[in-house]
């Protein structure tokens, strides 16, 4: 099964035909993901943060989710992630293919490699996200004819609170333009075990004091509503190509 697809906020159902769910047993615990088809290929679907939206971000458990998808023979994922915008270049709504990640995460298990038995590992992450993908994802988005920006840098942080201003400042000095809770340490993960990622973002807000009005969950999950079909119909078309 060589495609998968990791739903974010606004993404925890995507119907498959055909589909059933699976128990798929790792050494981080068990994981249940949903096994379809979608244009007539094999896809997994797992959603992030479970079918309910139970497990915050930083509780979410990448690695058995990654090692789950590896265990499947997944080679390839299309991940989607709601973000807040720290530049007027990215707009409410838009989708955004990331291509560079800054970490502000910090008590996220990171690896699969942590030395004894499983030896120690420093994957390379000169292009965190697969270029082949992003490409294809980019060809699906001209057959339909929306706009989709390729290549943003993420700012993953911690969670589960939003930032505050003064970190969304600092932020946009180190040259991030979105901003979200869960892209490290997943893409991470599945380059430790050679799999190819792509990550479209999903503009839902504007990032603390961009924003003149406090963040919620809520405005999160409303604003995924339309992009949220939008990721649905360009996801169909990538798995058509
Ligand atoms: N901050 C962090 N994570 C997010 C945001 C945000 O503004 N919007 C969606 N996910």
């Amino acid at each position: 099964m060589p495609y998968a697809l990791i739903g974010g906020t606004g993404v925890e159902h995507f119907t498959l035909t055909e589909q059933r769910v699976i128990t798929v047993e790792t050494p981080y615990g068990t994981v249940e993901p949903v096994v379809g088809n979608l244009a007539n290929r094999e896809l997994v679907f797992m959603s992030r943060h479970g079918r309910d939206h139970a497990t915050p971000p930083h509780l979410v458990n990448y690695r058995a989710n990654i090692w789950a998808l590896r265990k499947l023979g997944v080679q390839k994922i299309i991940a989607t992630a709601a973000v807040g915008s720290l530049s007027p270049s990215f707009r409410l709504g838009e989708l955004v293919l990331l291509d560079q990640f800054l970490d502000f995460t910090k008590s996220r298990p990171q690896t699969f490699y942590e030395g004894g038995k499983q030896g120690v590992l420093h994957v390379d992450m000169t292009e965190p996200y697969c270029s082949a993908v992003r490409q294809v994802i980019m060809d699906a988005s001209e057959h339909l004819g929306f706009a989709v920006k390729n290549g943003a840098c993420y700012v993953c942080t911690e969670g589960p609170r939003f930032e505050t201003p003064a970190e969304i400042r600092m932020f946009q000095r180190l040259g991030a333009d979105l901003v979200g809770m869960t892209s490290v340490p997943e893409v991470v993960l599945a380059r430790e075990l050679g799999m190819c990622y792509a990550s479209i973002g999903m503009v839902t807000n504007e990032a603390a004091g961009i924003a003149t009005h406090p963040l919620t969950h809520a405005e999160v999950t409303e604003s995924m509503k339309i992009p949220g079909v939008k990721v649905a119909q360009l996801i169909q078309e990538t798995f058509e190509l």
